[in-house]
């Protein structure tokens, strides 16, 4: 059976009472915490900055996938090195030498990855896939929480996932936007490693049973 793991986007959470969420996710069937960093201008949304994820990390006991959502990430490599990201995951519309970009968020010691808008296509990636770490396909418009699920995202999950067994890559595939139940499995059955999921958890009565029966779902 394939271990899907499941990635619940704190942007959905609390934040009147975010230790409480970050110990949820703790104490869930939850694989990582995915952290959305946006900066009002590569999207229209401002989201959360340094000290918020300076307290999350303090408290989080698993993986921290960070989303940068900005122009400019090389500006701010280091400093989400130092603040505990595991993984840093840059736009591939907000990068000119996205492999530079690439090889200064390994040589931090996180993992690389690389967001693609939904009209961005996947054979952009062909000639980088080696070097990236994991590739996050973004199944909404990036920049609010909430939004329904582009149904054309399984096309191009198929196709990520040719290009990676293509090319002997051993990159993950995130799925970011509108994950619920209803389209949880087909995504994994399309490729998918790795789903995150915000309002659909924490808008739910129980996000704890709703991560656990999520991840049963996602697991083919
Ligand atoms: C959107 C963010 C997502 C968002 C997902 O720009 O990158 O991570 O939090 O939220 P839902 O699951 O509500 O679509
Ligand atoms: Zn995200």
């Amino acid at each position: 059976m394939k271990n899907t793991l499941i990635a619940p986007s704190v942007l959905a959470a609390d934040f009147a009472n975010l230790q409480r969420d970050v110990q949820m996710i703790n104490n869930s069937e939850a694989d990582w915490f995915h952290i959305d960093i946006m900066d009002g201008v590569f999207v229209p949304n401002i989201s959360f900055g340094m000290p918020v994820l300076e307290a999350i990390a303090k408290h989080a006991k698993k993986t921290i996938d960070v989303h940068l959502m900005i122009v400019e990430p090389d500006r701010y490599i280091k400093t989400f090195a130092a603040l505990g990201a595991n993984i840093l995951t840059v736009h591939y519309e907000a990068c000119t030498h996205l492999h530079r970009t690439l090889q200064a968020i390994k040589a931090e010691g996180m993992k690389a990855g690389v967001a693609l808008n939904p009209h961005t296509n996947i054979a952009l990636l062909e000639d980088v896939i080696n070097d990236i770490d994991l590739v996050c396909v973004m199944s909404v418009n990036p920049g609010f929480g909430g939004q329904s699920f582009i149904e054309n995202t399984y096309e191009k999950v198929e196709k990520l996932k040719e290009l990676i067994i293509r090319k002997k890559a051993r990159t993950l595939i995130e799925i970011d936007g509108g994950v619920t139940d209803k389209n949880a499995k087909a995504l994994a059955q399309s490729g998918a490693d790795v789903l995150v999921a915000g309002s659909f958890v924490f808008k739910a009565d129980n996000p704890t049973q709703t991560i656990a029966d999520l991840k049963k779902t996602a697991g083919i």
